[in-house]
């Protein structure tokens, strides 16, 4: 039994990169397709986990701009995945609660796919329990180039001058902008990178790796994951001694 983790230090916004699915089924000498399906019933048990915790918004890197360069018959296997998930979950996450959204280059998607994202975003759009985030089609370097993209439109069009963008003119432009960055990164699967995944939106974000294949995980690791998370001092660039200070001081007062 784990210890429970102190009120306040449940994190805001996790991000997962769900890796190892391919390894799964290599292990079990099945195609990658059965590791992918094996995986989308981890997302499930993701769901419930944030749900019963209140973690508030969870993003899941589902397929990466990369990931359109992988074998046809794997690509094929991933939309299918994706439209029959869409098809049968949307119901159920919207009776629970959850608000769907989607990050990445959704025009890269069929119109099947298109049409039920923007589908789900909009049956969803008033749900406040969690906000499921699918970046699909996504990268990171992608994400702040088009910030940089339509900033430049508006000093072109006169409506920005350029000594106006700094940090929050360019953070408010990328993906997912309305919501707290994430206080915990998440990848399974052993490999201890980043691989283009909310590259700007991970700047201060706590990292927690595990060997672990995404279709294995199961609560017992993500209850670890969060007791790492509650023990971690998030410092952002400061001393320890100021963040004491600040915990300390009453609310309005004395922050640095
Ligand atoms: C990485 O594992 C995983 C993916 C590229 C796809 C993730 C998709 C799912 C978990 C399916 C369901 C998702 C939703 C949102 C319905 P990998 O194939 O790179 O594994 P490997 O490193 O072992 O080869």
């Amino acid at each position: 039994m784990n210890a429970p983790i102190p009120t306040g230090t449940v994190p805001r916004h996790i991000a997962v990169i769900m890796d190892g699915n391919g390894r799964w089924a290599a292990r079990r000498k099945r195609p990658r397709a059965i590791g992918h399906r094996a995986g989308a019933r981890t997302v499930n048990l993701c769901i419930d986990f944030c749900l019963e915790r209140g973690v508030g918004v969870l993003t899941l890197f589902a397929f990466s701009s990369e990931n359109w360069g992988r074998p046809d018959e794997e690509v094929g296997a991933l939309m299918k995945l994706f439209l029959g998930a869409l098809d049968r979950e949307v119901g159920e996450l919207h009776r629970r609660g959850v608000r769907l959204r989607f990050i990445g280059e959704r025009g890269r998607f069929s119109d099947a796919i298109r049409g039920r994202m923007a589908a789900a975003e909009r049956l969803t759009a008033g749900n406040t329990r969690l906000t499921l985030a699918v970046a699909a089609s996504y990268g990171g370097r992608q994400d702040i180039a088009q910030a940089a993209r339509s900033l430049a439109e508006d000093v072109a069009a006169g409506r920005l001058r350029p000594d106006q963008i700094d940090e929050a003119a360019l953070g408010a432009r990328v993906a997912l902008a309305d919501l707290p960055a994430p206080d915990l990164f998440i990848r399974t699967g052993g490999d201890l990178r980043i691989s283009n995944f909310l590259l700007w939106q991970l700047a201060y974000t706590e990292l927690w790796f595990t060997e672990t294949l995404w279709p294995e995980l199961g609560v017992a690791e993500l209850e670890q994951a969060l007791q790492v998370y509650a023990s971690r001092e998030r410092r952002f660039g400061l001393t320890g001694e100021q963040i004491a200070f600040a915990q300390d001081a009453p609310p309005g007062e004395g922050h640095p």
